[in-house]
C-alpha cells in the first residue's frame, strides 16, 4: 500500500488532477509529461548476453547444425532439448520446434486431419497465419467475431459451428489470454478440437495453466517481436501422442526420427507424405538460452503493466480491456476503451505529444477485411477451400465483423517492456492521467 501510494505520487501533479485545474495537454501548447518519447522494444533480444553466443559457439565448433547428424561423435542435442524444456515450461507432455509460427500452425492443422470439406473458426482479428494455414490445408475458415478481451468472443463461436466444423482456433492476441473456460465446453459440446494459437502470448497463463497446454494442440511463435526469440521460430505442443506424432511426422517428410520415437514410445502411425520444417541446431542454441529467461521477461513486463493499470484504474469511468484472468495476462500493453474512434483518436495523439506513443490495438490485422481475402485469392483457381458449395457462398469483408471493428476502433493503449523503469511507468500513468480526462467526455 505504502509503495503504491510513493509510486502515484511519483506520477506527478497529474496524479491529483481532481484537486487542481485540468493542466494544459501538450498537444495544445502544454508541458510535455516525458522530453524524449518512451519506447517499448523488441523483448527477448533484451536479454541475450554470454548464454546465447555460448550455446552458438557450441553448434559452430560441433560442425553439427543438423538437429539429427553431422560430423563428430558429440552431437550438441540444442533442438531436442529446446523441445524437452519448452514442454516442460508449458507443462505438455510433447513439444516439437519447427521454423516459424506460421510453420507450426500448419503443422498443427495437419496433426489435427484438417483439410477439404472441413470448416475451421477463427476471430476476425488475428494474424495471416491463421486463415492462411487453414487455406492452405484445403479447408475453409469461418469468422467469428471479437470481444473486449480483443480475443474470439466465445459468445459468437457457436452461431458460426456447421456440421463440417472440425476446429477452433482460439488466439491468445496481444499478451491476454482467450476465455478458454468458455471456449472448451462449446468445443466439446460439438465434438471439435481446439487450436491455441499462443503466437503473441508465449509464457501466459490462464487459471494457473500456461496458454497452449488446454486446447488439444497449441502453438508459438518465437520470431523477433515475441517474448523470447531467435529472430524466427516457433513450436507446437500437445499432450496427445498421436497428434505429437502426426506432428512430428509431418513436420519431417512424414518419417520419425529415433529421439522423436524414443520420446513417444512405439509409434502408431504409418508413414505418410508431409513436409520440411525442421529447425536448425543454432536457433535451437538460440531458443534454449531464451526458454531459460521466460520467466524473467514475463516477470518484468508484468510488474511494469501492474503498475500502470494499477495508477489509472481509479479514474472514473475509465474501461480497461477485459481479461478473463488478469493474473495470467502478459501485460503486453494497458489498453482502455473510448466512446468512439474519434476520442480514441485524440487520446493516441494527445498521448504522443505527452511523449508516451499510445496507439490502437496492433499486431494483428482485421482479416475479413482484407482484399485477397475477400475476393478468395489462393495458389490456384481450383483451391478445395473456396469449391465447394460453402466455399462459393461465403462471404467475407466488413458484413462479418461490424463488432471486431467498432471494438478495435475504439480501444487505443500503451505497450509495455520488460525493461521500463519504475519512473517510465511512472510517467505512462502521469500522461494517462493528464490525458484521459480530458479526452473521454
Ligand atoms: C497470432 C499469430 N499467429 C501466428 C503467427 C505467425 O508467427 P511467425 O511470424 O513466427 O510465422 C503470428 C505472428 O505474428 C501471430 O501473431
Amino acid at each position: 500500500m505504502t509503495n503504491r501510494r510513493k509510486f502515484l505520487a511519483a506520477a506527478g501533479a497529474a496524479a491529483s488532477v481532481s484537486m487542481q485545474a485540468a493542466p494544459k495537454l501538450a498537444i495544445d501548447g502544454g508541458e510535455p509529461v516525458r522530453q524524449s518519447a518512451l519506447k517499448a522494444d523488441y523483448w527477448g533480444t533484451q536479454f541475450y548476453d554470454d548464454k546465447e553466443k555460448r550455446e552458438l559457439m557450441d553448434v559452430l565448433e560441433s560442425k553439427r547444425p543438423f538437429r539429427w547428424y553431422g560430423p563428430g561423435k558429440e552431437p550438441p542435442m540444442k533442438v531436442l532439448t529446446f523441445e524437452k524444456e519448452f514442454a516442460a515450461r508449458m507443462q505438455t507432455k510433447y513439444a516439437l520446434a519447427v521454423p516459424s509460427g506460421t510453420a507450426a500452425l500448419v503443422v498443427a492443422v495437419n496433426a489435427l486431419g484438417i483439410g477439404p470439406g472441413d470448416e475451421v473458426i477463427l476471430p476476425a482479428w488475428t494474424w495471416h497465419s491463421c486463415f492462411n494455414a487453414i487455406v492452405l490445408a484445403g479447408a475453409l475458415p469461418v469468422f467469428a467475431e471479437i470481444d473486449e478481451t480483443f480475443n474470439i468472443d466465445p459468445a459468437d463461436i457457436e452461431s458460426k459451428i456447421t456440421k463440417q466444423t472440425k476446429a477452433i482456433m482460439a488466439v491468445h492476441l496481444q499478451g491476454n489470454p482467450a476465455d478458454v473456460d468458455r471456449i472448451l465446453p462449446i468445443a466439446r459440446r460439438h465434438g471439435l478440437k481446439v487450436i491455441e494459437d499462443c503466437a503473441q502470448s508465449c509464457g501466459a497463463s490462464y487459471k494457473g495453466r500456461p496458454v497452449g497446454s488446454m486446447g488439444d494442440i497449441g502453438i508459438y511463435s518465437l520470431q523477433l517481436n515475441k517474448t523470447i526469440t531467435s529472430g524466427e521460430g516457433g513450436a507446437v505442443v500437445t499432450s496427445d501422442p498421436v497428434l505429437f506424432e502426426r506432428a512430428a511426422r509431418f513436420h519431417d517428410l512424414g518419417g520419425l526420427r529415433a529421439p522423436h520415437q524414443q520420446w513417444l514410445g512405439t509409434p502408431q502411425l504409418e508413414t505418410f507424405i508431409g513436409s520440411g520444417y525442421r529447425m536448425n541446431e543454432f536457433t535451437g542454441g538460440v531458443l534454449l538460452a531464451q526458454v531459460r529467461k521466460l520467466d524473467t521477461i514475463i516477470g518484468k513486463v508484468r510488474a511494469n503493466a501492474k503498475r500502470v493499470y494499477d495508477g489509472v484504474r481509479d479514474l472514473p469511468g475509465i474501461e480497461l480491456r477485459k481479461l478473463p484472468d488478469a493474473a495470467g495476462e502478459l501485460g503486453t500493453g494497458v489498453f482502455i476503451g473510448f466512446k468512439n474512434k474519434e476520442r480514441r483518436d485524440r487520446f493516441v495523439a494527445a498521448m504522443r505529444s505527452e511523449g508516451v506513443p499510445a496507439a490502437g490495438p496492433g499486431g494483428s490485422v482485421i482479416l475479413p477485411v482484407q482484399k485477397h481475402i475477400e475476393n478468395k485469392v489462393t495458389v490456384h483457381p481450383a483451391w478445395p477451400s473456396f469449391t465447394s458449395e460453402r466455399g462459393r457462398a461465403i462471404k467475407y469483408g466488413e458484413q462479418c465483423c461490424p463488432r471486431t471493428i467498432a471494438v478495435l476502433n475504439r480501444f487505443g493503449g500503451v505497450l509495455m517492456d520488460p525493461m521500463f523503469t519504475a519512473k517510465d511507468c511512472a510517467d505512462v500513468v502521469a500522461a494517462v492521467r493528464k490525458v484521459y480526462p480530458a479526452v473521454a467526455g
